[in-house]
């Protein structure tokens, strides 16, 4: 198992090539973990820790399915040089059909298990790339006539995440959207410190993250919310073992602090139990 988080400002002034991202970036590549699943799920308990009023998020469960290898993230060519007299910066946002094909599928897959609702995210009012997404996700679809498949912009989708995030099921969107809309919704949940994700090849197997970055700011101060880590390997449970039993053994134990009122500074509210990472995780162990 991978656990990663990446990040702290004395990396930036880095060259390119040296800085953490990269690090990261190559690991999905060269892992082809080319599935990002990041759930949103909101605690009824912490509905009042979101931004947003409790009645437009509590019960929020939301699942977003994230391409993590290809995009504007990988796409060639990409650089910046000198044009006419200037510099300019360039990337290219490139899909093939067999990358738009195994994503849709793992999200086609996991919609089934779920609320058999998928919502395809892109731009293809104006990005030749998210129109061949759009015709893919079409095609993919037929496969699965149970799962009722809709298509939102990333603009509205954006918007929609924000305004009712309870109309979404299972989203299935590219690198550079996923990154961007996935950030928006696991601010839903109250806390960023909340949320696991999985990346999965296509056996299955993966890394898992919090979503959270490495939050350089507290490191070492025992001060750091654990759960959406604990949480990360609840996700390895279910879908690279499918030992759903353990898998729900641990989220279940992390419902139970929350219940219990135990909170890490992050999600700390009036009249909750303020607890520092170590106890936290001591806690969700008796639990289980
Ligand atoms: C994420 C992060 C990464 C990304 C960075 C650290 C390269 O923001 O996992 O969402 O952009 O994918
Ligand atoms: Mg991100």
């Amino acid at each position: 198992m991978l656990l990663g988080a990446v990040g702290g400002p004395q990396y930036d002034t880095l060259d390119r090539p040296l800085r953490p991202e990269r690090g990261l970036l190559r690991i999905r590549k060269e892992l082809n973990l080319f599935a990002n699943l990041r759930p949103a799920l909101l605690y009824p308990e912490l509905a009042s820790a979101s931004s947003l009023k409790p009645e437009v998020v509590s019960g929020l469960d939301l699942m977003i399915v994230r391409e993590l290898t290809g995009d504007v993230y990988f796409g060639q060519p990409r650089g910046i040089e000198v044009r006419n007299g200037e510099r300019v910066g360039f990337n290219t946002m490139l899909y093939s059909e067999s990358e738009v094909r195994r994503v849709a599928h793992v999200a086609f897959g996991i919609a089934m298990k779920r609320g058999k609702k998928l919502c395809s995210v892109e731009k293809a009012n104006v990005l030749e790339c998210s129109e061949l997404w759009k015709e893919v996700m079409i095609e993919v679809s037929k496969d699965y006539p149970e799962v009722e498949l809709s298509h939102m912009y990333v603009d509205n989708a954006a918007m929609q995440l924000i305004r009712a995030p309870k109309q979404f099921d299972t989203i299935v969107t590219g690198n550079i959207f996923g990154d961007i809309l996935s950030d928006a919704a696991s601010m839903l949940s109250g806390s960023i410190g909340m949320l696991p994700s999985a990346s999965l090849d296509e056996h299955n197997k993966g890394m898992y993250e919090p979503i959270h970055g490495s939050a350089p700011d507290i490191a070492g101060k025992n001060l750091a919310n654990p759960l959406a880590t604990i949480l990360s390997v609840a996700m390895m449970y279910r879908y690279t073992f499918a030992d759903l039993d353990t898998a729900d053994r641990i989220e279940n134990a992390v419902k139970k602090v929350i219940e219990q009122g135990l909170r890490t500074g992050d999600i700390w509210t009036e009249g909750t139990q303020k607890v520092s990472c170590s106890e936290m995780g001591d806690a969700v162990v008796k639990a289980m």
